[in-house]
């Protein structure tokens, strides 16, 4: 989603300022932009195609200054166009980014036109531009801080004033912004991995703070205007993390660094302990009589996966809701309950908002699996999981949801071990699984050219149907998801025993029916819901585990996976499915990495 970068240094900082936005590309954005106070006065270059379009544009027009900021916007108020891409400008004079909805916007608009202000553009933005310019008396800093009073609604934004030539101020408020510290230099941005090469020193700012950066120091004030202090912490982790290596895509990269991101991820002691989640975790897990689980998209699909475990090693009751359901309903809260959240970026607005909903309600207990240590749910919680899955690059989610299977497996062996429901030999038996999945994964990646076959024929579709059973229903669902955000096929999963009640009226000959067939409890079941298909004349594709005995016959067509995995098997079952949907939109000529759209991280309501 969209992307600020800022920076002031004794340099020009222009290049450092696209590299930043060219980090960011991958969230997804429309436009993008960049000013900078050149001469003291404010210049900016603006695209409404790619980052290298910017770059072209600012090495033509010989764009430098060493005070800026910079930004990749992904619409919400007003079409994709040049005139509602940021930065946007007060007068020429103050030049301003913006992340979030500003709600009143509508209000203030009509406030400032009242006192002369003109708008050209669409934008929410535009009001906040306006209302610095005409609040300023000589301290940016100052107006920023009363200015942000006046705003309803969630924001990061980064300013520059014409007569402030080294200084850009910030803000935040239910939008994620760092600072990057540097010698004689300091930097902002929305995301640490836009400075990675300029800095590995970063402050997080927390919610309501507002900073000033000049050449050698950070100002910072909390909410309530005090000066406050952020702890400065260095952050390697994003180097090297966009480089694409000899893969086509970064989703395929990801796909293929999945055995390697599990083995990060999972946890070197060989035993179950509470202590993974976190230092007290084992008093609060003790206490706990039920989970809430709580996350967005394919997010949600690891919770529903993982109610499958909790319930059934653990035999803990849990709930599975999406975030954007939950955040605006009435619940009855439950004090004893566990509320988990499970986010990749760790910043989707919609699942850190029903976090903090939750905490309004009573919810005391709180545990994030995450991918970001330094995100906005790890500090809003009390315990974290941290699935070490590396920067995710491509917009559909690979990685990131292997790996939160991996924790949340981690979470449900552990509470069922605290409840009497493991032993020593089971809970061995499951830490020998975990480790052994990278290589059963490898098996599984190594099924590449057998999809590449199927892709083609999916690539005419216009439709697709995915079916699974109990645990493998969520896989089904995610299989769904990935197809349809990157190859724009219309996909719809279904346990496979609700086909008889609606869905199978659509099976026809030109109807893939995809099928998740495990070699669980459930598998004769889903062999019934398979013939149901058959004798409509469905034409069934069918990831069978090696000791199933599914074979590929007319109308059936079968990749064989290993044999059964046991409660682990989700975890094997989603990777062909994601290969599918990969190389399906790659032969439609789609773009993989950057689906029509889509932002990676969603960091708006
Ligand atoms: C789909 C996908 C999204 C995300 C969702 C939540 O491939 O990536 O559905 O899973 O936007 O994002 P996070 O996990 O960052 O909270």
């Amino acid at each position: 989603m969209c992307g600020i970068v800022g920076a002031v240094a004794q340099r020009n900082i222009v290049p450092v300022l696209v590299e930043g936005l060219r980090r960011l590309e991958y969230r997804g954005y429309d436009s993008c932009g960049v000013a900078v106070l050149s001469n003291g006065e404010p210049r900016r270059a603006r695209s409404v195609e790619r980052v290298a379009d910017l770059d072209a544009q600012v090495r033509e027009t010989h764009l430098s200054g060493m005070t800026g900021i910079a930004h990749t916007r992904w619409a919400t108020h007003g079409a994709p166009v040049t005139d509602n891409a940021h930065p946007i400008f007060s007068r020429d004079t103050v030049a301003l980014v913006h992340n979030g909805i500003i709600e009143n916007y509508e209000t203030l608009r009509e406030m400032l036109k009242g006192k002369g202000y003109e708008f050209v553009s669409q934008t929410d933005t535009e009001v906040i531009a306006h209302l610095i310019h005409s609040m300023y008396r000589g301290d940016l800093f100052q107006t920023v801080r009363d200015a942000v009073r006046q705003l309803h609604g969630a924001y990061a934004i980064a300013v520059i004033h014409k007569d402030q030539p080294h200084t850009v101020v910030g803000a935040r408020q239910g939008s994620p912004l760092v600072v990057g510290v540097g010698q004689g230099e300091n930097f902002l941005a929305s995301d640490a991995l836009a400075l990675a090469g300029s800095t590995d020193h970063f402050a997080f700012l927390e919610e309501g703070d507002v900073v000033e950066i000049g050449l050698d120091g950070v100002k910072i004030v909390d909410r309530e205007g005090l000066p406050a202090e952020r702890e400065v912490r260095v952050v390697t982790a994003y180097g090297g993390a966009v480089e694409l290596g000899p893969y086509r895509h970064f989703m395929q990269k990801e796909i293929f660094e999945q055995p390697r991101a599990i083995t990060d991820t999972i946890p070197q002691a060989d035993h179950f302990d509470p202590a993974l989640f976190g230092a007290g975790a084992g008093d609060v897990f003790a206490g706990i009589d039920s989970l809430l689980i709580l996350a967005c998209g394919t997010s949600y699909y690891s919770g529903l996966t993982a109610k499958y475990w909790l319930e059934s090693i653990a035999k803990i009751p849990t709930q599975v809701e999406i975030a954007s359901e939950y955040r605006y309903r009435e619940s009855v809260p439950n004090p004893k309950a566990l509320v988990v959240v499970i986010s990749q970026s760790g910043e989707t607005a919609d699942t850190l908002a029903a976090l903090k909903h939750a905490q309004s309600l009573g919810h005391k207990h709180t545990l994030a699996v995450c991918n970001v240590a330094t995100s906005a749910m790890v500090r809003q919680t009390e315990f974290a999981f941290l699935t070490h899955a590396g920067t995710e690059i491509g917009v559909a989610s690979t990685k990131a949801f292997t790996t939160q299977l991996v924790g949340l497996f981690v979470l449900a062996v552990t509470l069922a071990k605290m409840r009497g429901h493991v032993n020593a030999k089971q809970e061995a038996a499951y830490f020998g699984q975990l480790r052994h999945l990278p290589a059963a994964l490898n098996s599984v990646l190594a099924l590449e050219p057998q999809i590449i076959a199927w892709s083609e024929e999916f690539a005419r579709k216009e439709n697709a149907l995915f079916l699974g059973r109990g645990l493998h229903y969520p896989i089904a669902l995610e299989g769904a998801l990935k197809l349809k955000e990157i190859s724009y096929i219309h996909a719809e999963a279904y346990p496979a025993g609700e086909l008889k009640h609606g869905p199978l009226a659509l099976v026809t000959e030109a109807m893939p029916v995809v099928t998740v067939a495990p070699n669980d409890t459930l598998l004769e079941k889903l062999k019934s819901n398979m013939q149901e298909v058959r004798a409509r004349g469905g034409e069934l594709y069918v990831f069978a585990d090696a000791d199933t005995r599914i074979v590929s016959e007319d109308g059936i067509h079968v990749i064989r996976m290993p044999e059964h995995y046991g409660p682990l098997s989700p975890i094997l079952h989603v990777v062909p499915l994601q290969l599918l949907a990969y190389h399906t939109a790659c032969a439609r000529g789609t773009d993989v990495d950057k689906p029509r759209n889509l932002a990676k991280s969603v960091t708006v309501e």
